[in-house]
Order: structure tokens, then C-alpha cells, then sequence
């Protein structure tokens, strides 16, 4: 894991490449959003599942080792960014209204508000420019920006938000719930795997068996998210504890209880791992970030 977070960092910071670059606020601000804390849980998913294949012959040819490493460093920096993206817009007064991120201010709190908003929209087009722009297989980067594309629209993490904003206040029931988790944090989850997938040039059927994993993961992580909200504190969190409650948000704990919040994520991490079992050792990476996941304190 500190092997591939350093790499994750370093492909970040070179394909944000905003060093001298003018407007200079924004891109300060960018910069603030991406850098200096994050547990890099999405790149670190894009390096497990990219280690499951050994590159083979693609459709236009073979994707040489060079760009084969160069499309997983890329594909971890792109989804860090529409993550980080995700939680700028998510903070803001007009969704969670969150002053604490990441253990610093918030980025409308540390710099504004209208900042705030273009730099969401800036991480979330560089994120598509950087895998265009990227060398090697077009089939392949097609793949990945439409994986990308689709895990953060509105059928994804947008669709989820929305649904999150709709349901303050009211009661979603279980199938509502899981389904708001799987868009709002699964989507994204999800696509990181599978990005890894795609450049590791996966079998269609190993693809599946990647997807059960990611999408049983996607639930686990927001049922813990939940579950760190309502026990843990804002020192160790990085961000304000409680804030679910206060917020009237629909959540596995405020709808289901903790006790059966802990057993869902239990559960599902035990589904994540029988959806690799046939991957062998090969898939050790990834069991060790399920294992993260489920039993992280922030
Ligand atoms: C927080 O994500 C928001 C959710 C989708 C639950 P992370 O817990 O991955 O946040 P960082 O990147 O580590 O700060
Ligand atoms: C966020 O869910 C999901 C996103 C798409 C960013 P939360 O609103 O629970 O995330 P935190 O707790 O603020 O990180
Ligand atoms: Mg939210
Ligand atoms: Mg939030
Ligand atoms: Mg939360």
C-alpha cells in the first residue's frame, strides 16, 4: 500500500501539473484539493486490480510495459481527481455544508465559494484530458473514459448525490438506501477497479467477478463512512463527526442501526472476497484493501 500510494501521489502531482500556471488562486486551490491528505483508496484499487493481468495483446496490437505502467499511473491520477472533485461540491453550503476536510478547512472555507465550484470542474475535466492525452491503446482509453464518464453522471455519483440531497428528512427504505450508496461512493469505487481491469486487459468473465468484488466493496466503504460519522471523532476523521445526524441524512446507521450497520459491512466484505476467489494469490492486493476498508478508523 506505501509503495502504491507514493505512486499514486507522484502520478497525481505530474498529471495535475499546474506549477506556474495562471489563474494562479485556482490553481492554488487545486492543488489544495488534491494534495495533502486522502487515503488514495480509488488509485490504490486501480494498482491492485491492474496487477491481476499480465498485459496481453490488445485489440490494435500489445500494450508495451512502459505504457502499460504509464495508463495505470494515469487512470489512478484521472479517478483521484473526480474524487476529490466529488467532495469539494460535496462539502459545499449547498450540499453538506462541511467546514472540515481531510484534517484542514474546507476548500470554500479556505479559499470561496465560486472557487470551490470551478475547481470541481476543473480536476473533473483534467481528469478526461489527462486519459485522452494519454499514450498507447485507443481502444482502451475510450474504455476508460467512458467507464470514468458513466461512474460520475447521473446514473452515478451525481445521481447518487441527488438522491442524497432529495431524501434529508425522509425515510428511504433498505433497496433506496443500498441504491444511493451504490451510486453516491460505489460508482466511483467501482470504476477504479475496473479501470485497472481494462488496462490489465481482463478476461470478460474475470471483469465480472471484478465488478461483484468492486460493487460489494463500493457498499461496505459507505456503510463505514457511515459507521466512522456516528463513532468516531472529528480529530481522527479529518472531517466533523456527528454530521449525518445533524444534517437529517439518510444513512445505514440513522435508518438501520449500528449493530446491523457493522453486520452489512461484515457482510459485504466477506461477499468482495468470494467474488475473487478464482484469482488466486494474484488478487492478495486487492484482499488487503478490502480488508482496509472495512476495518479503517477514518
Ligand atoms: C469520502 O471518501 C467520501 C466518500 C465517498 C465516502 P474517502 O474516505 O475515500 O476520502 P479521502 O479521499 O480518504 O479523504
Ligand atoms: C459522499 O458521501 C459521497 C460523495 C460522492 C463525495 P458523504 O457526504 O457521506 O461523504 P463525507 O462523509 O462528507 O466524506
Ligand atoms: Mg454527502
Ligand atoms: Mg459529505
Ligand atoms: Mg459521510
Amino acid at each position: 500500500m506505501q509503495t502504491h500510494s507514493a505512486r499514486a501521489e507522484a502520478a497525481l502531482i505530474k498529471n495535475l501539473d499546474v506549477a506556474q500556471t495562471v489563474p494562479q488562486r485556482l490553481h492554488e486551490a487545486i492543488l489544495y484539493a488534491s494534495l495533502g491528505g486522502g487515503k488514495r483508496m480509488r488509485p490504490l484499487l486501480v494498482y491492485a486490480a491492474g496487477e491481476l493481468g499480465n498485459p496481453r495483446a490488445s485489440a490494435t496490437g500489445t500494450l508495451a510495459d512502459a505504457d502499460h505502467e504509464n495508463m495505470l499511473d494515469t487512470a489512478a491520477a484521472a479517478i483521484e481527481m473526480m474524487h476529490a472533485y466529488s467532495l469539494v461540491h460535496d462539502d459545499l453550503p449547498c450540499m453538506d455544508d462541511d467546514d472540515l476536510r481531510r484534517g484542514r478547512p474546507t476548500v470554500h472555507k479556505a479559499f470561496d465559494e465560486a472557487t470551490a465550484l470551478l475547481v470541481g470542474d476543473a480536476l473533473q475535466t483534467r481528469a478526461f484530458e489527462i486519459l485522452a492525452k494519454a499514450p498507447g491503446d485507443g481502444e482502451m482509453r475510450l474504455a476508460l473514459i467512458a467507464g470514468l464518464a458513466s461512474a460520475a453522471g447521473s446514473r452515478g455519483m451525481a445521481g447518487g448525490q441527488a438522491i442524497d440531497l432529495d431524501s434529508v428528512g425522509a425515510k428511504l427504505d433498505l433497496a433506496g438506501l443500498q441504491n444511493m450508496h451504490q451510486m453516491k461512493t460505489g460508482a466511483l469505487l467501482t470504476c477504479a477497479v475496473q479501470m485497472g481491469g481494462i488496462v490489465a486487459n481482463l478476461s470478460p468473465a474475470e471483469m465480472r467477478a471484478l465488478t461483484s468484488f468492486a460493487s460489494a466493496l463500493g457498499l461496505a466503504f459507505q456503510i463505514v463512512d457511515d459507521v466512522l460519522d456516528a463513532t468516531a471523532d472529528s480529530q481522527t476523521l479529518g472531517k466533523t463527526a456527528g454530521k449525518d445526524a445533524a444534517n437529517d441524512k439518510p444513512t445505514y446507521v440513522t435508518l438501520m442501526g449500528l449493530d446491523y450497520a457493522q453486520r452489512q459491512a461484515q457482510e459485504m466484505h466477506q461477499q468482495a472476497l468470494a467474488s475473487i476467489d478464482s484469482f488466486g494469490l494474484r488478487a492478495d492486493a486487492l484482499r488487503g484493501l478490502a480488508a482496509f476498508v472495512v476495518n479503517r478508523r477514518k
